[in-house]
């Protein structure tokens, strides 16, 4: 548009707000607390136009999972830039997408086929999908219930809705959503020492089963972020429950569905968070540290068994679920390098000595602020939930202590979201530790101004 004489310039900030719907934002709430203007990103920082570094804790909605701009990964697409970004996954094929493929397969030896997406949601729409017509194309029509966690998310669009147990999101849709059968009480702990890890109280499994019994003919999947929860609040829950649940769905003719979306590549330990039960699901839903955050791209993981369903002359038993940018060219050369770079670069090993450090700093946190409760952390994730000092107990929503929080922080120097009144560290998996303890003392200076 052509600028009129006189006329004041916008800040970005202006222009910004005149146009973009932020993505989980009530816009209005801009009116106070403008958007943070980010001028780049290296590693565990983000850098603003006054040159201020920022902390990225929570890794961009936990997908930088190897931080902003690794080198080896910025090469990788710049190679693959010269000879071409994006082609037709259907009917075509491509040395760096075989290649990533080859690998993800080779991380369990069970599963053998990998189909490619752009993002998280639609990785558990298509693995929903492939379950319900995995058993209508295997003579078991009936099969058509789904069944998903307590405190659960799974993404935005409708089915991943109805799947998740997150109110403030789906309940304006409910006449868009799925009938799902929500599994509860889940075994929460806050540590892996916890006895619970290694067993789940028995009374807690007989009331799931309970509940999950009288379905299980017609139930074709369950649904599930392993081990821990992320949007839901930051839960963790006994590795046993896991365990449990793969032998019951054996003897039941029920399909696994694990969203490692957030969880898989190491974010908890082990590559994938169902390693910690020894379980291998049925289907598995990759995103964000798939790329390392570098694009938009996702998989689901599956065996033979499903796949040879749909394995026949006609079109018709197809899976015929088509995402233009599946198997993106410029998504796969950072995601087979990030993996390489998982690796390469021990990341695992990593988290071994990480996680117990940034568990003592919110410790350290909570014992020299007294307003955090339930401690919690499994790997890279730690998290807590602000009360208040002089009574122990929650502030009041409309405080908005938690998103005050955020606000401060991030003046503060560090990007800490809040998840209402849970805060959290969710850092790239291969911050310095030195970059952790400034993480831990800008939140604890924080906390102490926001309470
Ligand atoms: C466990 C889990 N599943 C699904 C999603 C949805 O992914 P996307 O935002 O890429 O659709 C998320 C996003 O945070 C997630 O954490």
């Amino acid at each position: 548009m052509k600028k009129l004489k006189n006329e004041p310039l916008k800040s970005l900030v202006q222009r910004d707000i005149a146009h973009i719907w932020h993505p989980c934002t009530q816009m209005k709430m801009h009116e106070n607390y403008p958007p943070f203007e980010i001028e780049r990103a290296n590693g565990s920082y983000l850098y603003l136009p006054n040159g201020q570094k920022v902390i990225d804790g929570i890794s961009s909605w936990w997908c930088k999972s190897l931080g902003h701009s690794h080198p080896s990964i910025r090469k990788a697409v710049k190679k693959q830039m010269r000879k071409y970004e994006h082609v037709i996954a259907a009917g075509t094929t491509q040395k760096t997408l075989v290649k990533l493929s080859e690998k993800l397969c080779s991380l369990s030896p069970s599963l053998t086929r990998v189909f490619y997406s752009d993002g998280g949601s639609s990785a558990v729409e298509i693995a929903v999908k492939m379950a319900l017509r995995y058993y209508s194309l295997s003579g078991k029509p009936e099969k058509k219930l789904l069944a998903a966690f307590e405190n659960g998310y799974h993404g935005e669009t409708a089915l991943a809705l109805s799947l998740g147990d997150c109110r403030l999101y789906s309940a304006p849709y409910s006449s868009l959503l799925a009938d799902t059968i929500k599994i509860s009480p889940l075994p929460y702990l806050n540590r892996v020492s916890a006895i619970e890890w290694e067993k789940m109280p028995g009374d807690k499994w007989n009331e799931i089963e309970k509940k999950i019994n009288p379905s299980a003919a017609k139930l074709a999947a369950i649904v599930f972020e392993p081990i821990l929860q992320g949007a839901g609040g930051m839960k963790i829950y006994s590795m046993d429950f896991l365990r449990r649940l793969r032998k019951w769905a054996d003897k039941n003719d029920v399909l696994l569905i694990a969203d490692e979306i957030m969880t898989g590549f190491h974010r908890t330990g082990p590559v994938f968070a169902c390693n910690h039960a020894g379980i291998v699901p049925d289907l598995v839903c990759l995103s964000k540290g798939l790329t390392a955050g570098w694009g938009a791209m996702s998989a689901v993981l599956t065996g033979d068994k499903i796949y040879s369903a749909f394995y026949d002359d006609s079109i018709e038993k197809a899976f015929l679920h088509s995402s233009t940018y599946a198997g993106n060219a410029l998504c796969a050369s950072a995601a087979l390098e990030a993996l390489n770079i998982y690796e390469k670069e021990g990341i695992e090993e990593k988290v071994k000595n990480t996680g117990p450090l940034l568990l003592s700093l919110m410790d350290e946190i909570s014992a020299d602020s007294n307003a955090l409760a339930n401690v919690r952390g499994i790997g890279c994730v730690v998290a807590a939930d602000i009360v208040n000092p002089q009574t122990g107990k929650s502030f009041p929503p409309e405080r908005q202590t938690g998103f005050m929080f955020y606000q401060r922080a991030f003046r503060n120097g560090a990007l800490l979201r809040n998840l209402g009144d849970t805060i959290y560290f969710i850092p790239p998996l291969n911050a310095a530790k030195k970059t952790l303890s400034k993480l831990a003392k800008i939140a604890k200076k924080t906390l102490l101004e926001a309470i």
